[in-house]
């Protein structure tokens, strides 16, 4: 059988279409390898939010040619965001010969057609449509072992924020319908999995361009319906559209995850106002009190954008302050990158701020959201919490990492005669540190669903 290896960079949508890719493969016969070099068919599934994740994909691209040379019927296909844009596929062109197929965001469906006709040819098959078509359901995918899945709910973004790529290379907002998540979280529940992710680049518009039209809210309440669902968390959140309901949805229940990734990207209202984020500091601010009052244990993470064109000593003081005044878990900060074709990278050839600003910027800011992290974390210590095991720690080994209801990593030790992999352990919290908690096992695992079809098929 051939073998497949899938390099994926990116966000959890990229993660979830790698799932699709595979899935693919395994119908049209191939198996995973376990490392490239094993490998008969190598894909790339590309990021291009910014111009660190395209030098690693260009990086690894360009690398793959000497494995081409060494085996002239290695195929390789590139994927994802970054073949959206035109640029990559001039460079994959002229750079990149060796590469076989280039399979757009928009027509992933068609990547068993595009391997078929590519072996009839000489050169590089290109398909990339400029727009996105109908949602397309049941594609066959391949996930991980485990409890935890990833479903999609909304594809693209309208949103347009001035300094992003992701609208122009995932298209406008799609939401599925709410019929087939429902049917696909039952299939994952028969199939085992219980901590169930929703994704979207915009969650909280999910549903609005339904006939009839939905929303988050609702979608939530039916997915806690579905029994064998345990926990229920959501991936992304823009502020602007987080309604009270959602708030109010999200305080009743105890299989939905109280904790909510609400990217604010700058705490200045002149650079909110730039960025196209469509709410003030003050709205911000407000929500945030909205959901602390309603879900008084919350945690709350983000994402900062540092330098972006013009920003000030005083506009950065203002996200600084922000953050002071929210205080996040934990937060992803970014230097910001310019993206072609976008309005704020018109205005960072005018008015970029200097690198070694940027820089100085995002070390003062890692340095207080550390310290804020580490201090939010010590109010765990002591407190028994439920946490799904993921694996092996990549740091000891000694030790399990697992996940809380809370999004928090909490290591614990392993016990030689016991696996507690892919388990809901109750762990009682010893010790906090800045990205993790540390604790030790606090009772029995919570009984694994035995299905005897379990992982036995990739789920439709
Ligand atoms: N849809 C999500 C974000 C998706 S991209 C949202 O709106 O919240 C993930 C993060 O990458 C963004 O939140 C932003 O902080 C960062 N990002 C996006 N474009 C960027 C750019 N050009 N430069 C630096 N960071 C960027
Ligand atoms: Fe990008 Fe803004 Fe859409 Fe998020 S909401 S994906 S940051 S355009
Ligand atoms: Fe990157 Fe595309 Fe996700 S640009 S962040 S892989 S939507």
């Amino acid at each position: 059988m051939p073998r497949y290896f899938i390099q994926t960079y990116g966000c959890q949508m990229n993660v979830r279409d790698s799932e699709i890719i595979a899935g693919q493969l395994e119908a049209l016969g191939y198996q995973a390898a376990s490392t490239e070099a094993e490998a008969d068919l190598i894909v790339v599934n590309t990021c291009a939010v910014r111009g660190t994740a395209e030098d690693h994909a260009f990086g690894y691209i360009g690398a793959l040619k000497q494995r081409k040379d060494e085996r002239s019927d290695l195929r390789l296909l590139v994927a994802g965001c970054m073949v959206q844009e035109p640029n990559t596929v001039a460079w994959l062109r002229r750079y990149a010969p060796h590469v076989d197929v280039v399979v757009g965001t928009h027509n992933l469906h068609r990547l068993p057609e595009l391997l078929r006709e590519a072996e009839e040819r000489q050169e590089m098959l290109v398909e990339v449509w400029k727009e996105p078509g109908d949602v397309v359901e049941h594609l066959p995918s391949r996930r991980p072992e485990g409890v935890q899945a990833f479903v999609n709910i909304i594809y693209g973004c309208d949103k347009f924020c001035t300094f992003c790529i992701v609208p122009f290379t995932r298209g406008k907002e799609r939401s599925r319908e709410p019929k087939h998540i429902v049917r696909e979280v039952e299939a994952l529940v028969e199939a085992g999995y219980q901590d169930i992710t929703l994704l979207g680049q915009n969650v909280n518009s999910y549903g609005h361009d339904l006939n009839p039209p939905t929303d988050l809210a609702d979608l939530l309440a039916s997915l806690e319906r579905v029994e064998g669902v345990r926990w229920l968390r959501f991936t992304t959140s823009h502020p602007r559209d987080f309604s009270q309901k959602l708030i109010d949805t999200i305080a009743a229940s105890d299989k939905i995850s109280h904790q909510i990734h609400l990217p604010v990207q700058s705490g200045a209202n002149t650079i909110l106002k730039r960025m196209n984020r469509k709410y003030t500091r003050e709205q911000y601010l407000d929500l945030v009190e909205r959901i602390r009052q309603a879900i008084p244990d919350v945690t709350l993470t983000t994402d900062i954008i540092v330098g972006f064109p013009g920003e000030s000593e005083g506009e950065f003081a203002e996200t600084l302050s922000l953050v002071e005044a929210v205080r996040y878990d934990s937060a992803f900060t970014f230097l910001y990158s310019a993206r072609a074709g976008t309005p704020a990278a018109r205005w960072e050839s005018r008015d970029p701020v200097p690198e070694s600003v940027k820089r100085e910027r995002l070390n003062r800011l890692m340095e207080l959201q550390y310290q804020i992290s580490w201090e939010n974390n010590q109010r765990w210590v002591g407190k028994t919490v439920l946490a799904v095991v993921e694996g092996v720690s990549k740091k000891n080994e000694a030790m399990w990492t697992a996940r809380t209801q809370h999004n928090k990593v909490v290591l614990l030790p392993r016990q030689a005669e016991l696996s507690l992999l892919h388990r809901f352990v109750p762990v009682k919290v010893t010790e906090a540190k800045t990205f993790y908690l540390v604790g030790e096992q606090a009772g029995e695992p919570l009984p694994s669903p035995a299905s005897p079809m379990r992982r036995a098929l990739p789920v439709l």
